[in-house]
């Protein structure tokens, strides 16, 4: 299987040039989703006792299956958390694959986890945390939230040993994402929503919810999870007072930013995110807004080793890796995974080509585009603003709409292949959501969106 043939180079540049096309195509083809049956109709079996051979698998996905599939980089693509990985972050993304590195000790992967830990140096950086914070990549959002709310309740039943056995219950708000009740299911914890009045949470809000537990109940309380840009509208917790609240009540002050993480470092919105220096964990996903390819998300954690204590797995077998002659940073130690790919690299590559700066600019230009399509949106008759923009998220309303006419709207669009922007709920009416994250788009792609509402 390994050695190299000549079906092997042909594949190769197959491969090769499909990359080189793809990632040098701005506005690449909207694909669409098609019934299974359909594509394997068109396809067929493809995984056989002797194989279809590369150039005729290759030629099946390039063809067929991708073009069944929405280029999540398209500058129309406005929809959910969309992402336009670099094309050195893209390209770094093979190299770390033929590299074959594994992820979770030192020992095998030193030159690799020292890659990812300048690019999590960077990170850490931008959230204020003291010295001594640092953190690890995972395969995203919700796998970073879960391990921050493993290492959580550990903390809480280390510190008293009467929260052994007990169910654990954490607090955050209506705007959290749905991974964090998810995963909160994982490690059979409850969560308790607070309503909040002024659309973000505040410490007021918090300390009026921890007010109202039941005693059985806030003895149970081991975690707050606030949201640094909600993902359905970019709403960021008042994290500062929501700190002061954690420390009086002694639990463990948990930031989610996987999507708005990319934002700490815009000059123009980081005041927004003042007291995150106070968490003792948080969540940032650089495959939403630090434009990495899937999959990257990353956990940081103010005492790197209260996250060991709860993750370091034991086994006769990895007994070497605690070794001295193999010491060194062991990303398996602060997260849910074992073996990992080393996924930080193609933002290492990124951040070391292009430098800081760059990225700023590609996140300060979503903000802007943000607030160019709120302003677009309000001169225009038809169309009406729920809110400002806030980070890169635009929520309005296309007057006297139903919620079919917007699906049908969001259908019509995808269909021709123009824009893939869905509706969403706010305050229970039917809305539109746009949240950028492609510095390649324009006003232009945005005006050809809003000429389509009528
Ligand atoms: C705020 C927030 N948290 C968590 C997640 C989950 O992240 P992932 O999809 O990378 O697991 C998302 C995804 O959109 C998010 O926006």
């Amino acid at each position: 299987m390994h050695t190299i043939d000549m079906d092997l180079v042909e594949m190769t540049l197959d491969v090769m040039k499909y990359t080189i096309d793809r990632i040098s195509n701005i506005t690449p083809e909207m694909g669409a989703p098609k019934k299974e049956e359909e594509l394997f109709r068109i396809v067929g079996e493809t995984v056989t006792p002797e194989g279809i051979g590369g150039e005729n698998a290759f030629q099946l996905f390039r063809d067929v299956l991708v073009k069944a599939t929405v280029p999540i980089d398209h500058p129309r693509h406005l929809a959910f958390v969309p992402a336009a990985p670099t094309r050195a972050a893209i390209m770094f993304d093979l190299v770390t694959s033929a590299s074959s590195i594994h992820g979770a000790y030192w020992m095998e992967g030193a030159g690799g986890i020292f890659c990812e830990n300048q690019a999590m140096k960077w990170l850490v950086s931008l959230t204020g945390l003291p010295e001594g914070a640092f953190g690890v990549f995972t395969s995203g959002g919700t796998a970073a939230n879960l391990s921050a709310m493993v290492a959580a309740r550990e903390e809480w039943r280390t510190r008293d040993s009467r929260n052994v056995g007990k169910k654990a219950l954490l607090l955050t708000s209506h705007g959290a994402h749905s991974s964090i009740q998810a995963m909160a299911k994982v490690i059979d914890a409850d969560v308790v929503m607070i309503d909040c009045e002024e659309e973000n949470l505040t410490g007021r809000e918090l300390q009026n919810g921890i007010n109202e537990l039941e005693e059985k109940d806030r003895n149970r309380l081991f975690a707050v999870v606030a949201t640094g840009g909600t993902t359905n509208a970019g709403i960021i917790d008042q994290l500062d007072t929501i700190a002061d609240v954690c420390e009086k009540e002694q639990v463990w002050f948990h930031v989610d930013c996987a999507y708005g993480g990319g934002a700490l470092a815009a000059p123009s919105v980081r005041h927004l995110f003042n007291g995150i220096e106070r968490a003792d964990s948080i969540t940032i996903d650089p495959h939403k807004w630090l434009f990495s390819p899937y999959d990257c998300g990353a956990v940081i954690y103010k005492d790197l080793e209260l996250a060991k204590n709860a993750h370091s797995q034991k086994g006769a077998y990895l007994e070497i890796f605690k070794d001295a002659g193999a010491d060194g940073f062991n990303p398996a130690d602060y997260q849910i995974q074992l073996t990992r790919r080393i996924r930080g690299m193609p933002l290492w590559f990124s951040l070391a080509m292009h430098g800081t700066n760059k990225y700023r600019q590609a996140i300060e230009t979503g903000i802007s585009l943000a607030k160019k399509a709120a302003k677009k949106i309000e001169e225009r008759e038809n169309l009406e603003l729920i809110r400002p923009a806030s980070l890169s998220v635009v929520l309005f309303r296309r007057k006297d709409w139903t919620p079919e006419q917007y699906k049908d709207w969001t259908y019509k669009n995808h269909r021709e292949g123009l824009a893939l922007v869905t509706p969403t709920s706010w305050k229970k009416e039917t809305v539109i959501r746009f949240c950028f994250i492609n510095p390649d788009t324009t006003e232009e792609d945005i005006d050809m969106i809003l000429d389509t509402l009528g």
